[in-house]
């Protein structure tokens, strides 16, 4: 099902006191731009858990399954990440949320 991405940028509201994604600025949380095929970890001048990098340089790279996987519970997709995020339940805003961070990721 397409997500809807107007609706995934109000959603995106969660996330933005930690993360830019229209540049590739970084705040608490490293940036969103491009996110979609980059590994896990991996994003310039970021200061990265142990945690996250090890998961990158374990062969974790962001696609649709994986960054939904993280956003239910991230710490339990990550060990050790500092994403200090409770996770989002609905699958809906989930769905949207993608197709608001695609549009920034090609
Ligand atoms: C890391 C997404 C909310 C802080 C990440 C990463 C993703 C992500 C995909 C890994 C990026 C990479 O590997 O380069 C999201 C989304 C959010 C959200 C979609 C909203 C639904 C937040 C919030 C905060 C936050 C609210 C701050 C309270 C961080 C931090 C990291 C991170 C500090 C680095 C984690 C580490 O190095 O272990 N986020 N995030 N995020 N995020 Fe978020």
């Amino acid at each position: 099902q397409e997500g809807d991405a107007a609706a995934g940028a109000v959603v995106f509201k969660k996330c933005a006191t930690c993360h830019v994604v229209e540049s590739d600025t970084n705040k608490v949380g490293p940036s969103l731009n491009k996110l979609f095929g980059r590994q896990a970890g991996t994003h310039p001048n970021f200061a990265y858990s142990a945690g996250m990098k090890a998961a990158g340089e374990g062969g974790l790279v962001w696609d649709e399954t994986v960054l939904r996987d993280y956003l239910h519970n991230p710490k339990a997709k990550v060990k050790g990440t500092k994403m200090a995020f409770v996770g989002l339940k609905d699958e809906k805003e989930i769905t949207d949320l993608i197709a608001y961070l695609k549009q920034y990721s090609q």
